[in-house]
Formats: C-alpha cells, structure tokens, sequence
C-alpha cells in the first residue's frame, strides 16, 4: 500500500496521542479537552486509512541579534514500528518544511534523537541544551530582596517575564500562546508532580517569576527548575536565591541557564555539573529570509561569495553574496559563487559556531584568511536555549 503525506484526518486525535505514548514511552490517557492544534500544524503519513506516523510544528519566534526570527519548532516526529524503514519521516520532514516556509518561518528548531535523519532534510547540530546542577548550597543567596508570592502555573506573568528574558537571548524561544497553552493543559492533568510558581515584585513592578518541581534525588530532592526568568541580574539572583531558601530539604537545583545568568550568583562554579545535555539542531528554511530577520553586529561590514547547496529545499541553493554592513545583512542571489557552503555549515554560521573549527573540519575550504575573519565577526554568539518542545 502507497503511503499519502497529509495533514491529521478528522477524529484521528486519539490515533496520533497513542503513536506518540508509543514512541515516547508516555503513560498518560489520551485527554479530549486538551488544547489542539490547528489540523496543518500536524504533517501526518497515511497507509490507507491508518495513521502510521506524524510531525508536529509550532510557531515559535528564535532570538538572534536581538530580533525576532520567526523559527517552526519541530515536535514529535514519530512513525509507528510497522512502518519504519521506509522513509516516511523523510518524507513528512519535506512536506513540514515546505509549510513552514509557506508560513513564513525563515528558521527551524528541533531536539533530535538521530542527528542523520534531519541533516539529510538540512538542520544541523549548532548547540546543547544544557541543564547544569548547582548545589543549593553553592547559590549566593544575598542578594536583592523581593516581594514574592505564589501563581497559579498557567500565571501570564510568567511567561511575559519569559518572553522578556528570551528577547535578550541567542537561541532562546519566544513561544506562542498555543504552546504555553498546551503546556498549562499537560502540567495541571499531571497531579502526581509537586510543583510550585513564584513571581517576584520590587517597588510593585514584577520582575521575577520561577517554576519548579521537586524530583526525587538519591538524598532528598533536587529541584528541577522549569522557568526562571528575571528583567535583570539581581532579579535573577533573587529566583535564585527563593531556590536556595529550600536547602534543608533540597541537594540541588537542575536549570537550563546560561554561564551568563548563573555565573553571578554561583561564587564557586566549579562545584556545579552537567545535570543532561541534548543537541539541538538548526535549520535555515529561507536562507535569504534568515539572514534579513536576524540582527547583525554593526562593527562588520564587509561581503562574502558563497554557492550554497541544499537538496531539500532547492529555493536556498546556487550561488549567493552575503553583503553585511550597518547591523544588517542580506543574501542575495549572484556572485562567483567562490566559496562552497551546505546549508548545514550556513546554520553552523548563523549560530555562531567557531569558524575556525569549521575550517579545520575541512568545511569552508575555498574561504580566504579575510573571509573567514568577517564571517567569524559577524557571526559571533554563544546560543543556549531554555525550554524543551
Ligand atoms: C526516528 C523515526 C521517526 C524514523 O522514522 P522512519 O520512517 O523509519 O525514518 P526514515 O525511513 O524516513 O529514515 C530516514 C533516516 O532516519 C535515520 N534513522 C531512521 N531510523 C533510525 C534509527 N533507528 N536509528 C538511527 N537513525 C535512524 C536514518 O538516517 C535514516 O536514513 P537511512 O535509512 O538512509 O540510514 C522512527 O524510528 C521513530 O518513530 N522512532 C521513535 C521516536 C523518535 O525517536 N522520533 C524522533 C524524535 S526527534
């Protein structure tokens, strides 16, 4: 039987929940009052009348250089065992990157768990998603004071402060209201998780907000830190700190912060470690697209001549000059084409991935000194990313 690559069929919802508690391991019983997506947002694969596999995007927005890139966030790739093996993932990534272009997503974003499948579609690795483990009693607890008081987990001002924080971060996501919507659903279904959301006010304004649950540890509990978001240093320092009131029963906190935000309340960081790592993956859908969202730094200018290959989504392919000046940049069509990119070592770039440590993979090769001098200026960044999807 011929597979069909479609959207979800009407009452196929329960289908898709079962494929997904498959792959993933979930225990929790499909729930019809969960919140739904909208039926093109699931890139399904069809044998006949059966529902054998399904991607998921959501429409995030990706910070880079200060701006809102709009980025597809790719979830839930999965396809049944019985029909594994025959390119159905393959072929529902085509059809989910050609409708996020068609929606005008110039970025992709995923959390793989087989990096080859999404590099042959065009992502590759550009980073970690990194939860480190700070001893509670390794935090700094003296800092600025708040005004804290308990939210509902489902509180706006908790993911306004998010989304505040994520716009000031490479790599961060600010998700929309239909994920947090989703993720409200699935953490008040979950009774069996002691979770607890703190906002923190100073002078009447919030500037704080912290989510976080107890999980089991060999002594005691850790805390895993869900969202912690802060308007500044100290605001970070004093959810930090809110944690660090916990240490009589808590060993730990586990979080997704960047060195950036920990590092000034962590006095002896060498005492923390790495909870987790899981790669993410980066994709450039509209290359053209990518290069004109993002912000750039205004100390570069200067051009490169690049022939960019891409199979799966031939519009990015040929060749290109990335002309970047003034905090801007663009990709435009023409050019000798002298230096050979992929699309994968033009998201390794745009992520700012050591350009040198490209060169020596032997990627790159045609680029001069110069070029690979402006490219390593102007594509400077350290992302981390805080929430998984
Ligand atoms: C991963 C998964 C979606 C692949 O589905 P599929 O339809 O069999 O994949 P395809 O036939 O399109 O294979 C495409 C490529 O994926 C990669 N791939 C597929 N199965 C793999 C496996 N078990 N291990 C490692 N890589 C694998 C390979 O690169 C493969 O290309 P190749 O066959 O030329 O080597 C499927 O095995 C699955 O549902 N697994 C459980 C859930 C999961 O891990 N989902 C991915 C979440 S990011």
């Amino acid at each position: 039987m011929e597979l069909t690559i479609e959207s979800i069929r009407s009452g196929d919802r329960e289908r898709h929940h079962a494929l997904m508690r498959q792959a993933f391991g979930g225990t929790d019983r499909f729930d019809p009052s969960a919140p739904v997506s909208d039926p093109d947002k699931f890139v399904c694969a069809y044998l006949g009348d059966q529902m054998v596999g399904s991607v998921l995007t959501f429409d995030f927005a990706m910070t880079w250089g200060g701006r809102r890139v709009p980025c597809g966030g790719v979830s839930g790739v999965v396809v049944s065992p019985q029909a594994r093996g025959r390119g159905a993932a393959q072929r529902m990534l085509a059809e989910a990157l050609r409708r996020m272009h068609e929606q005008g997503h110039v970025v992709s974003a995923l959390y793989p768990t087989t990096a080859s499948l999404y590099r042959r579609a065009g992502y590759e690795v550009v980073g970690l998603y990194r939860r480190t483990r700070i001893p509670v009693a390794a935090i700094d607890a003296g800092g600025d004071a708040l005004e804290w008081r308990e939210v509902d987990g489902s509180s706006e001002v908790l993911a306004s402060l998010h989304d505040d924080l994520a716009g000031r971060l490479d790599g961060w996501f600010r998700v929309d209201p239909q994920w947090w919507a989703f993720r409200n659903h699935r953490q008040a279904a979950d009774t069996s998780v002691n979770r607890y959301t703190y906002v923190g006010s100073r002078a009447g304004a919030d500037v704080a907000a912290v989510q976080y649950r107890y999980a089991k540890a060999d002594d005691f509990y850790d805390l895993e830190v869900e969202v912690l978001a802060g308007l500044d240093v100290e605001a970070v320092g004093a959810a930090l700190g809110l944690l660090a009131g916990h240490g009589t029963t808590a060993r730990h906190v586990v979080a997704a912060l960047p060195l950036s935000l920990l590092g000034p309340h962590i006095p002896q960081l060498q005492l923390t470690s790495t909870a987790s790592d899981w790669p993410w993956m980066l994709r450039l859908v509209d290359a053209p697209g990518a290069v004109a969202a993002r912000g750039w730094p205004t100390s570069v200018a200067g051009s490169v001549e690049l022939d960019i290959t891409d199979d799966a989504c031939t519009g990015n392919a040929g060749a290109h000059v990335l002309e970047l000046g003034g905090g801007e940049a663009a990709l435009l069509r023409g050019g000798s084409g002298r230096i050979r990119v992929t699309i994968q070592d033009l998201a390794m770039l745009y992520a700012g991935c050591d350009v040198a440590g490209l060169r020596a993979a032997c990627r790159l090769i045609e680029a001069s000194p110069t070029d690979l001098d402006l490219l390593a200026a102007a594509c400077v960044s350290n992302p981390s990313i805080p929430l998984f999807f």
